[in-house]
C-alpha cells in the first residue's frame, strides 16, 4: 500500500495567497466603509466568511474537514448542556474563570465541564487564556447571555434537529422514501416522539415546547429577525373606511411579538390598534393575553387558519413564518380561506425567506430555517413557487418586498376572483 504524501493536501501556494488577497481586500472595505446601503454591508460580510471559509478548506486535509463538521455539533451539544446548567451564564466578560470555580458556582462536576467546553474554545465560540487557563466570554457567547430568547430557540431548534433530522436516513428506510416529508401529521419530527398521525403543533402543545417556542420567537434581536423598516404598514391606515373595518389581521400571530413591533413601529397604526387583531390557536393566545405586551386595545382571537376567515374584508391579512411550515397542497388551503373572505382591495402580505436558490454565507440562516422545517413537512420556497401557491389559492402576486432578514410578498385577489 502506497504511504499517503503529508502534504498532498497543500494547495498550489499561489491560489491560496490569492485567496487571501482577497480576503485582505474585502476586509479593508469593510473597516473602511460606513455601508449607507445595506445591501453592500451584506455583500461584503459575505466576502470576508466566505473568503475565511475558502482557505480553511483549502488548508485542510479530508481527515481534519470532517472534524470540523463534527466538532460543530458537539459545540451545540456542550452549548444546550452547559447553559442548562448555567455555566455559560456564570463567565463573566471582564475577567476569566477556572473550570474549577464554574463548578462551584453551578454545581456541575468539574471535569465534564473541562470535556464540554472544549469543542467551544476550539471552534472560537468561548476563550480560554493560554497561560491560565481561565475561560473568558467572547462577543459569540456574550451575545447569548444578553440575548435570552437567542438561548432559548437555539434549544427549540437545536432539540428538533438532534432528536429527529439527526435520524433522517433511519426515517427515510423506515418509510422506504426518498422524498421529502409533506405531512404536518407524518414527519421525522413527529416520528421521533412516537407522534406521528397529531399535527407538530399539537405535539408540541402537549409536550409544554410551544410555549417555549413563541417565547424564543420574541423578535428582541432585531438584527436578526427584522419585519419591519421595508413595507410602509401606515399605509394601511389610510383612506376613509367604516370605522369597524379591521385594518390588519395577524394570522398566526403567535404571542403578537411581530404585530407589537409593527405597532410601536407604526404611528399611524397605534392610532388604529383596535382594529388590528391577533389570531392563533389557544395556548399562544392565552400566552399573549396573560403576558400584557401587546399594544392597548389590540384584539387577540382563538382562529384555526384552515377553517373559514371570520374576520372579513380587512385592509391586509399578514402572515409571518406560516406558509414555510406547510406543504404546497396546505398552503393554499389556507390561503383560500383568505381569499374568500378578502375584499377586493385587501392586500394578503406573506413575511417570510424568499430562497434565492444559490446560496450565500448571508442564506445561512434560510438554509437552516429549511432544514428545519423537512423536519416538520413544510419548506422555504423561492418567488416562482409562492406565485405558484398564489395562484392555485385565486391570488396573484403584486410584489416582493425586501429587508434584511425577511421579505415581504404582497398579493391580492386575482384579476378574474375581483371582476367577479
Ligand atoms: C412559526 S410560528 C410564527 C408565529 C408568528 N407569525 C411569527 O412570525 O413570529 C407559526 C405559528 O402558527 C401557529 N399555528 C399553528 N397551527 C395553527 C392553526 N391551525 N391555526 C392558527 N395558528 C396556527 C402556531 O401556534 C405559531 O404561533
Amino acid at each position: 500500500m502506497a504511504t499517503p504524501d503529508p502534504n498532498s493536501h497543500k494547495s498550489h501556494g499561489s491560489v491560496l495567497v490569492e485567496q487571501a488577497a482577497n480576503l485582505t481586500a474585502a476586509c479593508v472595505q469593510w473597516s473602511r466603509s460606513d455601508f449607507e446601503d445595506p445591501a453592500r454591508q451584506v455583500a461584503v460580510r459575505d466576502e470576508i466568511a466566505a473568503g475565511a471559509r475558502r482557505i480553511l478548506l483549502e488548508t485542510a486535509t479530508p481527515t481534519e474537514l470532517m472534524w470540523s463538521q463534527l466538532v460543530n455539533l458537539y459545540a451545540l451539544i456542550s452549548l444546550r448542556t452547559l447553559s442548562q446548567h448555567g455555566v455559560l451564564q456564570a463567565l463573566s466578560s471582564e475577567k476569566g474563570i477556572s473550570a474549577e470555580e464554574l463548578a462551584e458556582a453551578t454545581g456541575m462536576e468539574v471535569s465534564l465541564i473541562r470535556r464540554l467546553l472544549r469543542p467551544l474554545t476550539a471552534t472560537q465560540f468561548l476563550s480560554q487564556g493560554v497561560e491560565s487557563g481561565l475561560y473568558h466570554h467572547t462577543k459569540a457567547s456574550q451575545a447569548f447571555c444578553v440575548a435570552p430568547e437567542l438561548h432559548v430557540m437555539l434549544d427549540v431548534l437545536s432539540e428538533h434537529t438532534l432528536l429527529s433530522l439527526g435520524c433522517l436516513p433511519e426515517y427515510l428506510a423506515e418509510r422506504k422514501s426518498a422524498s421529502e416529508p409533506q405531512d404536518q401529521a407524518y414527519n421525522p419530527y413527529t416520528w421521533s416522539r412516537g407522534q406521528d398521525g397529531t399535527s407538530v403543533w399539537q405535539v408540541m402543545a402537549e409536550n409544554g415546547e410551544l410555549a417555549r417556542f413563541q417565547a424564543g420567537l420574541n423578535p428582541g434581536n432585531k438584527e436578526v429577525f427584522k419585519p419591519t423598516g421595508f413595507f410602509d404598514f401606515g399605509a394601511l391606515a389610510e383612506g376613509d373606511d367604516a370605522r369597524d373595518r379591521a385594518i390588519l389581521v395577524d394570522v398566526g400571530g403567535g404571542i403578537g411579538a411581530i404585530l407589537t413591533s409593527i405597532i410601536e413601529e407604526t404611528p399611524a397604526l397605534q392610532a388604529v390598534a383596535s382594529r388590528c387583531v391577533l389570531q392563533d390557536i389557544a395556548c399562544p393566545i392565552d400566552q399573549a393575553r396573560s403576558g400584557g405586551k401587546l399594544p392597548v386595545g389590540v384584539q387577540t382571537m382563538v382562529h384555526n387558519f384552515f377553517q373559514e376567515q371570520p374576520v372579513k374584508g380587512p385592509k391586509a391579512y399578514y402572515l409571518r413564518r406560516i406558509l414555510h411550515d406547510y406543504s404546497d397542497a396546505k398552503c393554499v388551503e389556507i390561503l383560500s380561506y383568505l381569499t374568500k373572505s378578502a375584499a377586493a382591495d385587501t392586500k394578503i402580505l406573506i413575511s417570510e425567506v424568499v430562497d434565492p436558490l444559490t446560496n450565500n454565507e448571508s442564506d445561512i440562516p434560510m438554509v437552516c430555517t429549511d432544514v428545519i422545517m423537512l423536519n416538520i413537512g413544510g419548506k422555504e420556497r423561492s418567488e416562482e413557487q409562492f406565485g405558484e401557491i398564489l395562484k392555485a389559492a385565486g391570488l396573484e402576486l403584486v410584489k416582493v418586498w425586501r429587508g434584511p432578514s425577511d421579505c415581504l410578498i404582497e398579493a391580492r385577489l386575482a384579476v378574474k376572483n375581483n371582476v367577479a
